[in-house]
């Protein structure tokens, strides 16, 4: 069984996040989705409304799961069972921030290799960041974000305001 894990802060989770989940579900068996803490960034939502979100965004995947980690990515790639890290590459300017990434993560688990997915060409340009500032100003994130959860968010940020 091809277990892979694919990670990120996922605040929130995005079209072009699930064009990646839905290309690597038809790569491997299972496909873990892990809610993880980037150490450079301060989450809007909280992890239990991140993995709400994926759960919804991915309830029509029968072989992806949806899990929260607090710890090293290599590290629960091992407890999953995982031969391969998943990621989605979006521009050349990812590159060298997830090679570095993919090196230390091989280094620190040599057992999980990590996988790059060429993000679709019409979300190259799409992030988490750019979203929220989107629907912080008022405008529409519809085209942006898994129908499933659209209104979620929006209601959720318009509660912040
Ligand atoms: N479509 C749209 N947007 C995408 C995307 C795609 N296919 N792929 C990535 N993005 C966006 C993300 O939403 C994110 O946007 P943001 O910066 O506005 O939040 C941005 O691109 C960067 O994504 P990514 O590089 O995947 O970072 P991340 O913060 O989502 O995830 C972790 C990083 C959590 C995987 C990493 O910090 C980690 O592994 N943490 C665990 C601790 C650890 O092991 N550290 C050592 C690592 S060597």
């Amino acid at each position: 069984m091809k277990i892979a894990i694919y990670p990120g802060s996922f605040d929130p989770v995005t079209l072009g996040h699930l064009d990646v989940i839905e290309r690597a579900a038809k790569m491997f068996d299972r496909l873990v989705v892990a809610v993880m803490h980037n150490g450079a960034k301060k989450p809007l939502f909280n992890s239990e409304e991140r993995m709400g979100f994926l759960e919804k965004t991915t309830a029509h995947i029968p072989n992806v799961e949806i899990a929260g980690f607090d710890g090293l990515l290599a590290e629960y790639a091992g407890q999953c069972g995982a031969c391969a890290i998943v990621k989605g590459l979006r521009a050349v300017s990812d590159f060298e921030y997830e090679f570095a990434m993919a090196l230390a993560n091989r280094k620190l688990n040599p057992q999980v290799d990590t996988v790059f997915l060429m993000t679709s060409a019409q979300y190259m340009y799409l992030s988490s960041s750019m979203i929220k500032d989107i629907a912080q100003h008022g405008g529409s994130i519809a085209d942006f974000v898994p129908a499933a959860i659209h209104d979620d968010i929006v209601l959720r940020m318009r509660k912040d305001d």
